[in-house]
């Protein structure tokens, strides 16, 4: 049966992953369509990127519950208040098991990776052995994450997101763009890594880090 998507956000990286899972059907033959945004901004009532707005993030659920062949993609995920955008996911009720797990074909997953539900994994990105993801991740094009990393739940992971090997990262973290995170460092939860950072030491808790070495930001 055909899997049916319909994508919860309506701008950047929602729209990013509404037209890599067209490039995935369409050049892969996946099984898989999007059906449009659930999204409530009144500017985009027209339509984003060719597909329809369905409408507002808090009816979507009750308007597709009963039809169980519709999976759910959240994506109105922000840097600066991820825990709140993750607060705002839960409180949608949506059972994880009606969430879509997308993995862009041309990704590569060891055979030895654990990877949870619900994550959305776009092109390109390489996950090698023994990797082990929780669930809710979304890992943006081109990333990696090295051998027998432990990553949590919730984190989003920018473009060109480089993790070295044997981390052990919590939830909620947010890496910038071609960020890299040095091997067997600890991240703990809820930490915004600034693009183009090098995080060389461990980092505790809703902390924010930027340079080379990357040092706290403190504003
Ligand atoms: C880290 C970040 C969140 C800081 O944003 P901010 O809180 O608005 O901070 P500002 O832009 O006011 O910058 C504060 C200071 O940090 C510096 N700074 C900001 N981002 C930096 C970065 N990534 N690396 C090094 N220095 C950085 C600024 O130059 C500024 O320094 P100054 O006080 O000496 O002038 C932001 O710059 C960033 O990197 N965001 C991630 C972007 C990204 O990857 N997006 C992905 C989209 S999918």
């Amino acid at each position: 049966m055909r899997d049916k998507v319909v994508i919860i956000g309506g701008k950047g990286t929602a729209v990013v992953i509404a037209e890599q899972i067209y490039d995935a059907h369409i050049r892969y033959n996946m099984d898989v369509e999007v059906l449009g945004f659930a999204f409530d901004d009144p500017a985009y009532v027209g339509g984003i990127n060719g597909w329809p707005v369905l409408c507002g993030t808090r009816e979507v659920y009750d308007k597709f519950k009963k039809d169980n062949s519709v999976k759910f993609i959240y994506s109105l995920y922000r840097s600066d208040i991820l825990k709140e955008r993750i607060e705002l996911r839960d409180s949608l009720q949506i059972p994880i098991e009606r969430y879509y797990s997308f993995i862009h074909p041309s990704v590569y997953v060891a055979k030895s990776a654990r990877i949870g539900v619900a994550n959305v994994i776009l092109a390109n990105c390489a996950i090698n052995c023994n990797v082990v993801m929780g669930d809710f991740n979304t890992m943006n094009t081109n990333s990696l994450i090295g051998h027998d990393t432990v990553i949590g739940s919730n984190n989003f992971i920018a473009a060109h997101t480089c993790i070295g090997s044997g981390l052990k990262i919590g939830n909620g973290n947010f890496t910038g763009l071609n960020s890299s995170l040095r091997n067997l460092v600890q991240v703990g939860d809820f930490n915004l890594i600034g693009m183009a950072s090098n995080v060389v030491k461990n980092i505790g808790n809703n902390t924010k880090v930027v340079g080379n070495p990357a040092k706290e930001l403190i504003k």
